[in-house]
């Protein structure tokens, strides 16, 4: 397979565990769906620092990284990043000094926003992470170039990693990855995923998969849907960026073929106004996820995909004789700074 002729740095513990969520399949059925829902596990995927989906990218990037030369990796996202955390954690393992900027990606002003959660892992780990003021979004950003050019200017040797690890040109292979180890688990379970529910905002994990599973349907025919439920709630950038990240990794591991448009898939309907807080319908997900199966979801990203499926499970969207992958990215370390969410009782 082409993807092996790519350099891979182990960072997992091996495939991610998957499970049947059986509590939460009974009690959508008994809501009018009927479809089995499972549960892919990329937040317990690893030993570094709680992991999650960017390890999976980190472990393409990895080895480009050491053949570089550089001795700093530098990245992006908001104040309370999994995925900063997650290169603090790399850069730690590697024995690579870190530097992050921290942008306010959401207008959260809880004051544990700044202190806990992966904020907080990421200084533990030695990450140099600098709070900056400006606001979301899922491009290329200025303070992240200005963070590049200190480490050099300071002497150092930078390796850029943007935010999410997605505009880059390897960022997709973890998850085109992915979708073959699926099919590996799916021979060993008995069963096989006609329906994948992927969390998507900066876009490579889901494009990933979209690449990943096209090339495994050629090779299979066996056709899937691959759906991204939108959590930046700047929808037409991230189709955009799925759309073109999910071409590159198709052409960068040959699929030899154009993805067709109904490959590229992502829904709206539960981010909300704003990326990074949560609504209705991503405080009952997370409900039903921790009180049926206790599996802890976030706020930001987990909660919002989460509630997706369920209404997709629950209108029959999804049918009821479909095996459904929640594909769980982690994020979990964020809910400390959201802690009012859930209020102290009596
Ligand atoms: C927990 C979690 N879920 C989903 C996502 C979305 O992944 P991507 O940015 O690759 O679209 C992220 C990161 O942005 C994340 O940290």
């Amino acid at each position: 397979m082409i993807l092996d002729q790519f350099p891979r740095h182990p960072l997992t513990f091996g495939p991610s565990p998957v499970h049947h969520l059986r509590r939460l399949s009974d009690h959508l059925a008994a809501r009018g769906g009927g479809a089995q829902v499972w549960a892919k596990r990329e937040d317990v995927n690893s030993g570094l620092a709680f992991g999650g989906n960017k390890v999976r990218k980190l472990e393409y990037i990895v080895p480009d990284v050491l053949a570089s030369g550089a001795d700093t990796l530098v990245s992006i996202g908001g104040f309370q990043s999994n995925h900063t955390r997650q290169v603090a954690a790399v850069a730690a393992h590697l024995g690579l000094k870190c530097r992050l900027v921290q942008e306010k990606w959401v207008p959260w002003d809880d004051p544990t926003n700044t202190q806990v959660g992966n904020i907080l892992l990421s200084r533990m780990m030695g990450a140099d992470s600098r709070l900056d003021p400006h606001g979301f979004d899922i491009g290329i950003r200025d303070s992240w170039k200005d963070a590049i050019r200190e480490v050099e200017e300071a002497g150092g040797t930078p390796y850029a990693i943007p935010a999410g690890a997605s505009e880059h040109r390897l960022g997709g292979l973890g998850f085109a990855n992915w979708a073959f180890e699926v099919a590996e688990q799916e021979k060993a379970l008995g069963v096989t995923f006609d329906t994948i529910v992927v969390c998507t905002v900066t876009g490579s994990t889901h494009a990933g998969m979209i690449a990943g599973f096209a090339a495994l349907e050629d090779l299979t025919g066996v056709r899937r849907r691959v759906l991204g439920i939108d959590a930046s709630a700047t929808i037409e950038k991230t189709r955009d960026q799925v759309g073109r990240i999910a071409r590159h990794t198709a052409e960068l591991i040959e699929l030899g073929r154009d993805l067709r448009d109904d490959e590229v898939t992502v829904l709206e309907g539960w981010a909300g106004e704003l990326y990074g807080l949560p609504v209705d319908s991503t405080m009952e997900a997370m409900a039903l996820g921790a009180q049926l199966e206790a599996m802890i979801t976030d706020p930001v990203y987990e909660g919002k995909s989460l509630a997706g499926l369920i209404d997709l499970v629950e209108s029959r969207e999804i049918p009821a004789d479909s095996h459904v992958l929640y594909a769980h990215l982690g994020g979990q370390p964020a809910i400390n700074a959201y802690h009012s969410l859930w209020p102290a009782q009596g």
